[in-house]
């Protein structure tokens, strides 16, 4: 049997946080998750009721930025997997200050704390938004070797930390690894991204926003997949190496994704309402994993079509984890999407 590990696993209560802490604890009964999370407007401790009878999973409220709380909790860990972060790109237009403070500065404490307990690995997972935009109608896909060119200050907030885990890596010999993936979408997703919005605002009824002509192309990932693929990076991942995540083998743009919601909904096109435009959105992303196959042996297996069943029933049949978060978020779709008719 392996040797029990902990793990601290920061902004567990978010989205893909909380599916890979669900995941990992399923397939590791032995090991044992410190779970710190801030809980921001991001954060819901409902997403870890399902986690009450875990006596492996251990819930602490606070900041990644608290230099002493950090160093309290790294000096008890094996490793860390670090997804807290500000993840929202509308949200980094409007306020990009607190995007630097958490991604920037809150990586920069986790790694000081980190190298200062000698962990055995620290997992930094990032976005495939580091590398920019691809152009609309081209083959190309991000692989390990595009540079990186970000264009949001949310992007920008993440390249710069990317470059601070590598650079830790490299000064001072912290055993790191990266993950660089596509857009998730699955359970738990709050409901003012994309998919989400555009289920719930269709479960009551209403119209679904589609910024722009809509031609927007974003390789979408299922959450599942991608909590399978960290779990592995943690089990055979190479230290030093960045491991890339996609979901999709062919594009489909947001227009798209939008019709194959509608149809699993049984609403007609009618039901699409374009706003104006996001400031420097960009028009493409597609990632190439191959790598990544190779060397974990890992591929996306759940298709888009599987994905939007399962996501769809899944908001169906919980409403009483995404309702409370959509009401009190209703300043926020105001100002995002009502005023931009
Ligand atoms: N969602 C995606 O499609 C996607 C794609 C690529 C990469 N990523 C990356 O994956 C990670 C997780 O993304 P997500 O979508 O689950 O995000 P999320 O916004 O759903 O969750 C982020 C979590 O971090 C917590 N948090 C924020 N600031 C904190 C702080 N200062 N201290 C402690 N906790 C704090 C929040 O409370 C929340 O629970 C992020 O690093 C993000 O950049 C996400």
């Amino acid at each position: 049997m392996q040797n029990k590990k902990t793990i601290l696993v920061t902004g567990g209560a978010g989205f893909i946080g909380s599916n890979f802490v669900y995941h990992y604890l399923t397939n590791h009964p032995n090991d044992k998750i410190i779970n710190l999370d801030l809980l921001t407007y991001a954060g819901n401790l409902s997403t870890l009721e399902g986690l009450e009878g875990y006596g492996n999973h251990k819930f602490v409220h606070g900041d990644i930025r608290d230099a002493k709380l950090v160093d309290q909790i790294v000096a008890e860990v094996d490793m860390v997997v670090h997804f807290a972060a500000e993840t929202h790109v509308d949200r980094s237009i409007m306020e990009p200050a607190i995007f630097l403070e958490t991604n920037i500065i809150g990586t920069q404490v986790l790694l000081d704390a980190a190298l200062r307990h000698k962990i055995k690995r620290f997992h930094h997972i990032s976005t495939d938004e580091v590398f920019g935009a691809l152009p609309l109608n081209s083959t190309e896909k991000f692989n390990e070797n595009t540079p990186y060119d970000p264009h949001s200050p949310y992007s920008a907030s993440k390249a710069a930390s990317d470059h601070l885990v590598r650079a830790y890596g490299d000064t001072y010999g912290l055993p790191y690894t990266l993950s660089n993936c596509s857009n998730n979408y699955g359970e738990f997703h709050f409901p003012e991204k994309m998919i989400p919005l555009a289920i719930t605002n269709l479960i009551d009824d209403q119209k679904v926003p589609v910024y722009g002509d809509g031609l927007y192309v974003r390789d979408w990932l299922y959450v599942q997949d991608h909590a399978k693929g960290i779990e592995l990076i943690l089990e055979n991942g190479e230290v030093g190496q960045t491991y890339l995540f996609g979901g999709l083998y062919k594009d489909v743009n947001n227009l798209e994704l939008v019709k194959m919601i509608l149809k699993i909904m049984d609403k007609d096109e009618s039901y699409i309402e374009h706003v104006t435009d996001r400031p420097g959105h960009d028009r493409r992303y597609s990632v190439d994993f191959s790598q990544t196959s190779m060397k974990l042996g890992w591929q996306p297996s759940v298709s888009l079509e599987e994905g939007l069943h399962k996501t769809i029933t899944w908001y169906q049949e919980n409403q009483a984890w995404w309702r409370p978060l959509k009401e009190k978020n209703q300043a926020y779709f105001k100002k995002q999407y009502q005023e931009r008719k």
